[in-house]
């Protein structure tokens, strides 16, 4: 088996996280799918960001959902990273991105591309996300019989279980992937980045996300490396039950060698270069 290997918000440790820069290395380093985070703006665009605040990633401040899409081209999201954006990516600060922007990128890869595309909460479940994601895909031709839009695989993950729950119904034959994290866990971020890494609140309904695994709602299990090696006996019983495991954020050969061992099917990280050369691909 061939671990498939995700680019965590792009390759995030090269550049700035969720940017064009981001994205296009993580095609050049050869990763398999990419990973993004996506949340709505106030005037009803997908944006890509992982915080439902502004203040680590860019010099904007303030909830995300409170700003119109417009007001949001104007910050610079990529500065703080420190790592200078190459010319052949446009060698100026750069944007943020909409999901049709991502889209357009990986169509443009010249090769099959997955999208593992995560719905982000503040604290409760909107549908109106999930909504809006669907139709953007539907509008290039994404359907769930096949999963595909063009040459991207689009998969869908989330830390909420209703929001798991919402796309079985709407779209039950999509790849659904329900996140877990270990208490105490350490986000997936860039190791570079800062530690305040808002975002999502999913503890409080960890079991709800668990039960959609036994019972297959969810044919994806999404684990943190912390709660794979914590759970050795529910990663078991879902292996054992045909679910695929994606497991977030593998940057080092001995959480590498641990999803080796438990049978892990795909990998998300924030170095795929470097994983690549750990799994000996060419
Ligand atoms: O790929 C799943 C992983 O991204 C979940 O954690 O906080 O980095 O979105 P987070
Ligand atoms: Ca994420």
């Amino acid at each position: 088996m061939t671990v498939q290997i995700f680019a965590h918000r792009g390759a995030s440790a090269s550049y700035a996280e969720h940017t064009r820069g981001a994205y296009l290395q993580a095609l050049a380093d050869g990763a398999d799918g990419v990973e993004c985070d996506l949340h709505l703006t106030a005037d009803g665009a997908l944006v890509l960001i992982h915080d439902d605040e502004l203040d680590r990633t860019s010099n904007g401040t303030g909830p995300v959902a409170d700003r119109t899409l417009r007001e949001l081209r104007e910050l610079d999201f990529s500065s703080w990273k420190g790592a200078r954006v190459p010319p052949e990516y446009g060698g100026t600060a750069e944007q943020l991105l909409t999901l049709d922007e991502l889209l357009d990128i990986l169509a443009g890869a010249g090769r099959d591309v997955a999208l593992a595309l995560e719905f982000k909460y503040g604290t409760f479940f909107d549908a109106a996300l999930v909504d809006a994601a669907l139709e953007a895909l539907g509008a290039r031709g994404w359907s769930a019989a096949d999963s595909v839009a063009g040459t991207v695989d689009v998969s869908f993950m989330s830390f909420h279980p209703e929001a798991v729950k919402y796309l079985a119904e709407r779209v039950p034959a999509a790849r659904l992937c329900q996140l877990l994290e270990e208490v105490g866990e350490v986000r997936g971020r860039p190791d570079d980045a800062p530690a305040h890494a808002p975002g999502c609140r999913p503890r409080r309904s960890q079991a709800a996300g668990e039960a959609l695994l036994d019972d297959g709602v969810a044919r994806l299990a999404g684990p943190g490396v912390g709660y794979l090696r914590a759970n050795p006996e529910k990663a078991s019983r879902w292996l054992a039950a045909g679910r695929t495991f994606r497991v977030w954020t593998v940057d080092t050969e001995e959480d590498l060698q641990l999803c080796l061992d438990a049978g892990v099917a795909e990998v998300t990280t924030n170095r795929p270069a470097d994983i690549r050369a750990m799994l000996g691909r060419p």
